[in-house]
């Protein structure tokens, strides 16, 4: 940590402070046998039809690409999905849990502004904020769709720079997700990720500045 310690912490959400795992289980339930898969494939395609959109230009919510993905990965394991059953699994992103350890430590950052950003909408990410015991933990939710880019591209760090008043060397970004703290870094903000699946660094040449198993880490930041 040789560089001044930045006083705006930037989180992900999906997977950084909200657990995406009861998804796999809310697949189970309609899909016995196959809901592992369905869930693994479901999430893949949300990340891969982001980017996808992003590298076409050809811009689509989060919300929407999330339901296009689910369609995908339920073809692909030969199953139906009736409106009943879509509805309650994409309602699972509005009722995720948050991490054991999150609360905890954002109520330890007391000084610093802590922001959210994701590529999630906002019919997405503010009832799963709001509705959670993290609501009162952040200055500002910040969506990609309010600026019709995903992370990782530049423009979407880019716009949470522009929209915190902050410079890149002054903000700690948090994500669960490899990708998008090499973006992070390719974009200039300082950044922790927050490896909770033990996975190998990605070969971005834009290491980290530093790896955790979990929140609690970025507690030597404060
Ligand atoms: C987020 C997802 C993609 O931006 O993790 O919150």
């Amino acid at each position: 940590m040789t560089q001044q310690p930045p006083h705006t912490f930037i989180f992900d959400v999906y997977g950084t402070l909200f657990d995406v795992d009861s998804v796999a289980d809310k697949c189970n339930k309609y899909f016995p046998e196959k809901g592992e898969k369905i869930s693994k494939t479901w999430r893949e395609k949300q990340l891969e039809y982001a980017n996808l959109r992003q590298i076409m230009g050809n811009y689509e919510d989060f919300y929407s690409i999330t339901k296009d993905a689910l369609h995908f990965a339920v073809k692909k394991y030969a199953e139906e999905l009736n409106e009943e059953v879509e509805k309650e699994l994409l309602e699972n992103y509005l009722y995720l849990s948050p991490y054991p350890e999150a609360k905890a430590v954002l109520n330890q950052l007391g000084d610093k502004n802590l922001a959210v950003f994701s590529n999630g909408s906002h019919d997405m990410l503010d009832p799963l904020i709001k509705e959670s015991i993290l609501a009162d933990s952040f200055s500002k939710i910040i969506s990609a769709d309010e600026v019709q880019q995903f992370k990782p591209a530049l423009d979407a760090y880019a716009y949470v720079s522009k929209i915190l008043e902050v410079k890149p060397k002054d903000v700690l970004f948090m994500s669960s997700n490899g990708w998008d703290i090499s973006g992070a870094k390719n974009y200039g903000f300082q950044t922790a990720w927050i490896n909770r699946q033990n996975l190998p660094t990605e070969e971005l040449k834009l290491e980290p500045d530093i790896i955790y198993k979990d929140l609690t880490g970025i507690l030597e930041w404060k």
